[in-house]
């Protein structure tokens, strides 16, 4: 078996973790300008001030409560105001991208760039010009660009402003944000993506914690706006250029039953469907799923969902569905005891036929080829994975060398599993691994949690020269991109 001709071999990249220049040129904060180191097993915090000038931390995915203020205090470390300063240095990382051979490089726009202060206050030719810039970079190294759209950062001000996406007239900001995406980069982006992840506002109602009522009903609300806004922009890339190829993408985490109790099978099947399928369906059918109704009246909430909002949803539907895939999870009706995996993000309970990362994800080739039938089984549709890596500690060695066997057999392992998949009939566009350099990690802030081909010499603290290092794993993802997969 060959990977199609046109495979999309390539990686990712995101604004928020990898640019720093975080108040630079007209932008303005975002959430995580103001996120604390985390670590192994803690995932990081957001500074905040209260109404009475009581500084705190916040869980850091949380929407702060509208008494508590984004706030820097003077003992942190904010990692991202530099991250690995993307924004100064992207001529040398996309050369060092052009020269792995990367096809396609996803990355994502920052909207507080863009807009930094609502679409009324207009758009900031720099960011405007800084984007235009990079993709130009990209172009000369004849890297597809794949853009994402919303990636974990929204204007601050606008969540100050409007409470963010709780708010309907986030919507518009949105919508205003694409069109200018959109138009600028006209000539230069064929492959967008809408929302990153898109599902993750879903996810925290079916974790085993008592989240209370009202926690599910704003996170839902978030969601059916995010969802109304990503069909409305879908339809606008087609309007603005028939040949924009749009996908949605969502945070697949492979649901296993733990036991064999047909109560085990149950309960994973309905996980799958409430935190992944519910926004896919919508996504790529353009309405609720029939058991959508179900889950509404389960966590006791109501949608906001206008008539024109239906209109919307079914004008939008998407052109390929793309999804990150880092581990898979088991789930039980069952009482477990100190068997929950204890990882940052991860969720349910530990696999004993599995091997852990550092941060307790579990690492499961075989769930991504699950994935791939899974979704193609359902939708028939164009796949594009986007994000699968392994975050680990890397050592610098004298010599400046990286010795990443265990990234490298981790992707090895997971394009074998696509491979597979592809083989059995599935169609699977593109594969751009998580990530292209060493970033910023989302959850935990760490940049000591790596998962770059090319290593970035800096500390949790700020510390080192920001020099740039190939890794043992970049020489070996340049072969498989040379070989078309082959040579593995
Ligand atoms: C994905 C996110 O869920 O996981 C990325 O889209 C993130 O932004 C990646 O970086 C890896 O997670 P983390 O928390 O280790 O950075």
């Amino acid at each position: 078996m060959k990977f199609p001709k046109e495979f999309l071999w390539g990686s990712d990249i995101a604004a928020s973790q990898c640019e720093g220049g975080w108040n630079l040129d007209g932008k303005t904060p975002i959430a995580s300008d103001y996120g604390t180191v985390g670590s192994q097993s803690g995932m990081r915090m957001k500074t905040y001030v209260d109404d009475n000038g009581n500084q705190g931390l916040y869980p850091f995915f949380a929407t702060l409560p509208s008494n508590y203020h984004y706030d820097m205090h003077d003992n942190y470390y904010y990692i991202n105001h530099n991250a690995v300063d993307f924004y100064h240095r992207y001529k040398e990382d996309i050369a060092l991208f052009g020269e792995m051979g990367l096809k396609t490089l996803n990355l994502s726009i920052s909207w507080a760039r863009i807009f930094p202060k609502g679409y009324e206050n207009g758009v900031n030719k720099k960011g405007v010009e800084f984007y235009y810039n990079v993709l130009k970079e990209c172009k000369k190294y004849d890297i597809e660009p794949l853009v994402t759209l919303h990636k974990y950062d929204i204007p601050v001000y606008l969540e100050e402003k409007f409470g963010g996406w709780s708010n309907r007239q986030m919507i518009e900001e949105f919508y205003q944000f694409a069109k200018v995406c959109f138009k600028e980069y006209k000539d230069l982006v064929r492959y967008w993506v809408t929302f990153n992840e898109i599902n993750s506002l879903a996810i925290p109602s079916f974790l085993p914690y008592d989240l209370p009522r009202e926690v599910s009903q704003n996170n839902f609300s978030q969601l059916h706006y995010q969802l109304v806004a990503s069909a409305k922009v879908v339809k606008l890339a087609h309007d603005i250029n028939s040949l924009n190829q749009v996908g949605c993408m969502f945070s697949s985490l492979a649901y296993y039953p733990l036991t064999c109790d047909p109560k085990d099978v149950l309960i994973s099947q309905e996980t799958f469907r409430n935190m992944c399928y519910y926004t896919t369906d919508v996504q790529v059918r353009g309405q609720y799923p029939y058991y959508a109704q179900n889950i509404w009246n389960k966590l006791g909430i109501t949608l906001d969902i206008k008539q024109q909002d239906e209109r919307d949803l079914l004008d939008g539907k998407v052109d390929f569905i793309a999804f990150s895939y880092y581990m898979s999870n088991c789930i039980t009706v069952h009482k477990v005891d100190e068997d929950m995996a204890k990882g940052n993000l991860s969720i349910g309970n530990r696999n004993p036929y599995l091997q852990y990362s550092e941060w307790d994800w579990a690492m499961d080739p075989d769930g991504l080829k699950y994935v791939l039938h899974e979704l193609y089984g359902r939708y028939q549709m164009p796949l594009l994975i986007i994000e699968n890596g392994l975050g680990a500690t890397d050592v610098l060695t004298n010599d400046y060398k990286i010795h990443d066997v265990y990234r490298i057999d981790y992707l090895r392992q997971h394009i074998n599993s696509m491979k597979q998949a592809i083989t059995e009939g599935v169609n699977v566009i593109g594969y751009t691994t998580w990530s292209a350099i060493d970033l910023v990690s989302a959850s935990s802030g760490q940049i000591t949690k790596r998962y770059g081909f090319i290593y970035v010499d800096m500390d949790d603290e700020g510390n080192g020269t920001f020099n740039r290092y190939k890794k043992d794993s970049f020489y070996w993802y340049k072969k498989v991109i040379e070989s078309n997969g082959e040579d593995l």
